[in-house]
């Protein structure tokens, strides 16, 4: 969607993955979905570093909603939200951050809280806009095929009448099965920034694969849709949960990161490890991951003995190449070379493995090499050509 907004992917944090419809806060305060969770995980979007690496967006989901008022309008839950929304989008902006806000095209939200329907596009779009939202993620649950391709154009149209920059997250393809003929991708980058195209992550390694499997089995369909101002989202990580060892959150940052996938942490900020933040705070890792070319990276490779190579093409002729295990038994030494990852020109090239930071210099196309990937972990490399200085290029 060429509204200016999200000309890189997407960052912040989203509440849906960690802290889901958790709405009892007599005996969880903390945790429940509410301004207080809001308000902390603000002041740590702000303190802790996230915010100044570039995750920005504090983007609320889903049971938030009270209800509508006489005349119509959205009102959140008194109870959790009794300050309501704009109150929270103020301070948001108060910290540099921006609020993004969740709702559903269709009769109710997917945890049965008041949706959106056809009539109400208009209304709640305005109600959003005079919240001074800066995002908002349309759902799709309880609705019809032809609702909701009715709805999403309807709600891109009013959100863009308000005047107010509003980036605008579709979950629409991943009610349709998330491909053509159902899915239109012209369309869709039309009228969204960003879409949801398939299953939801829950906190688990085989979640992560089973989204990456549909991914990669399609990147032929999905991978040039992708570009500034319009993004697949493979959805949020789950670094710093439960799901995940150390090195499958390593390689679920590497390999978002070469999907060009929107960075939405669904973490707890108040507790998360060193280890963890690390992972989440890598400025190479962020820099790659909002190259400004915005090209989605492709699996190249795929070897008999489940080690995959992904790339993804950067500005200034860089590129950034994920090497991946699917192996279980023991850290694997991969022998390549350039020209076999399809590099063929006559460059010298200089590799930072993005983790550990050591540098390779001096690749030719045919210089072997090894690298030593961990079962379900990845060694990613931020390969650029080295030109002599002061030569004349012709
Ligand atoms: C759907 C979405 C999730 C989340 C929930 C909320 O399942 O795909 O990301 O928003 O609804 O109910």
């Amino acid at each position: 969607l060429e509204n200016g907004l999200l000309r890189k992917p997407p960052m912040g944090w989203l509440a849906w993955e960690r802290f889901r419809c958790n709405t009892d806060c007599d005996e969880d305060p903390k945790n429940c979905i509410s301004e207080r969770l809001f308000l902390e995980m603000a002041d740590h979007l702000a303190q802790d570093g996230w915010r100044d690496l570039g995750y920005t967006y504090l983007n609320i989901d889903d049971c938030w909603i009270g209800g509508r008022d006489a005349k119509g309008h959205l009102i959140p839950d008194p109870k959790r939200f009794p300050n309501g929304i704009a109150f929270l989008a103020d301070y948001a902006h108060s910290l540099g951050l921006k609020l993004g806000i969740y709702e559903d095209m269709g009769n109710f939200t997917c945890m049965g809280y008041p949706g959106t329907t056809l009539d109400k596009v208009i209304q709640d779009a305005q109600t959003f806009a005079e919240w001074k939202v800066d995002m908002l993620k349309l759902d799709g649950c309880f609705s019809t095929p032809e609702e909701r391709a009715k709805g999403y154009p309807m709600m891109a149209a009013a959100l863009n009448a308000t005047g107010r920059p509003i980036a605008f997250s579709c979950s629409w393809p991943a009610y349709e099965g998330g491909l053509p003929p159902k899915v239109n991708y012209t369309l869709l980058t039309e009228i969204c920034n960003v879409w949801r195209n398939y299953d939801d992550i829950q906190d688990s390694w085989s979640s992560v694969l089973s989204i990456l499997d549909w991914f990669v089995d399609n990147q032929d369909i999905l991978q040039p849709v992708a570009g500034p101002g319009h993004w697949n989202d493979p959805d949020m990580l789950l670094i710093g949960n439960f799901g995940l060892s150390f090195e499958q959150a390593r390689a679920q940052m590497a390999l978002w990161t070469v999907l060009a996938a929107p960075l939405f942490m669904s973490t707890d900020l108040r507790t998360i490890s060193a280890q963890n933040m690390d992972i989440l705070q890598n400025p190479l890792m962020i820099k790659i991951n909002q190259d400004p070319l915005g090209i989605q990276g492709r699996r190249i490779l795929k070897e008999k003995f489940h080690i995959e190579v992904f790339m993804r093409p950067l500005a200034s002729e860089a590129s950034a190449l994920v090497f991946f295990s699917r192996r279980t038994d023991i850290p694997y030494h991969y022998h390549s070379s350039l020209a076999q990852l399809n590099f063929n020109s006559s460059d010298t090239y200089e590799a930072q493995n993005v983790y550990t930071g050591d540098v390779i210099s001096g690749l030719h196309s045919t210089t072997n090499f090894t690298v030593t990937i961990n079962p379900s972990g990845v060694v990613m490399w931020y390969l650029y050509p080295i030109r002599k200085l002061g030569t004349p290029q012709h």
